[in-house]
């Protein structure tokens, strides 16, 4: 399978790139740089791991940069997974309309824009595709400082919805992964206590792990999930 995938350069998207190419897909991967270890990554796989810089605070900007430059209607694109974003941690009393309207751009717009141009490629090339993005417990489960966030990541879980009733009918699902927290470089500046906290609100009292994160990705884009979309699928350790 191709995989268009944002979020490569490090954290859960690189995870999912690693798993993706150990099962033998060919990865077309976005961030804005490339780091030490997606570098390692693309010379291990040379023939099956691609990678382009765009920013997603540019969503107008996808259609040239990204399918017209990196993903052609000439590659088929089998699954696209929206999986980088930003978080814009504060409380709502200190709202700022730049932060919130960049934080929108990568979180909901761009995802919208790559999930459209997507799809007309899987329609051009006869492909029933599997859409998956990545929200977050946030969204579910009210975390203080994190609303502007946890909205981008609603909103995005009812797009995905929509669109699964929207394209089911030519086979493409869309699909959503919510993970727990993890120890990614979006967490960086959380205090042990804090974290402790988090824990605390799940059931296996731990962080979710990366990999299954990753799994789960997999599993919703191929075969084995056929009958599966418009579903949110929640892994991240029993956050109840
Ligand atoms: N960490 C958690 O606890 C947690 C919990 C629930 C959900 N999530 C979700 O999981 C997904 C992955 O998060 P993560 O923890 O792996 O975060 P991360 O370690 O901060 O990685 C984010 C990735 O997105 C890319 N990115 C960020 N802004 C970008 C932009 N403007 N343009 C292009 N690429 C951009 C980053 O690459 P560059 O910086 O190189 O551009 C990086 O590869 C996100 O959707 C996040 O909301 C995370």
């Amino acid at each position: 399978m191709n995989v268009l995938i944002t979020g490569v350069s490090r954290g859960v998207g690189l995870e999912i790139s690693k798993l993706f190419l150990e099962n033998g897909h060919t990865v077309y991967g976005i961030s804005r740089t490339e780091s030490e270890e997606l570098k390692t990554l693309e010379q291990q796989y040379p023939e099956n791991l691609f990678f382009k810089i765009f920013d997603l605070s540019n969503p107008e900007e996808i259609k040239q940069s990204v399918f017209k430059e990196f993903v052609t209607n000439h590659i088929p694109i089998h699954v696209l997974i929206n999986n980088a974003a930003m978080a814009y941690d504060d409380i709502v009393t200190n709202l700022n309309y730049d932060d919130l309207k960049t934080m929108f751009d990568v979180n909901l717009y761009s995802p919208m824009f790559l999930t459209k141009y997507a799809i007309r490629n899987m329609i051009y090339n006869r492909i029933a595709g599997s859409i998956i993005h990545i929200s977050s417990i946030s969204a579910h489960t009210g975390y203080k400082g994190l609303s502007m966030y946890a909205a981008s990541k609603g909103a995005l879980q009812s797009f995905s919805k929509n669109i699964s009733r929207e394209w089911g009918e030519r086979g493409i699902r869309s699909n959503i992964v919510v993970p727990g927290y993890m120890e990614t470089a979006m967490n960086a500046k959380l205090t042990a206590e804090h974290k402790s906290r988090i824990f605390k609100r799940t059931a296996l009292k731990k962080e979710t792990d990366m990999r299954s994160v990753a799994e789960t990705v997999l599993f919703l884009s191929d075969e084995r999930s056929r009958s599966i979309t418009g579903q949110e699928i929640f892994v991240d350790s029993g956050t109840l």
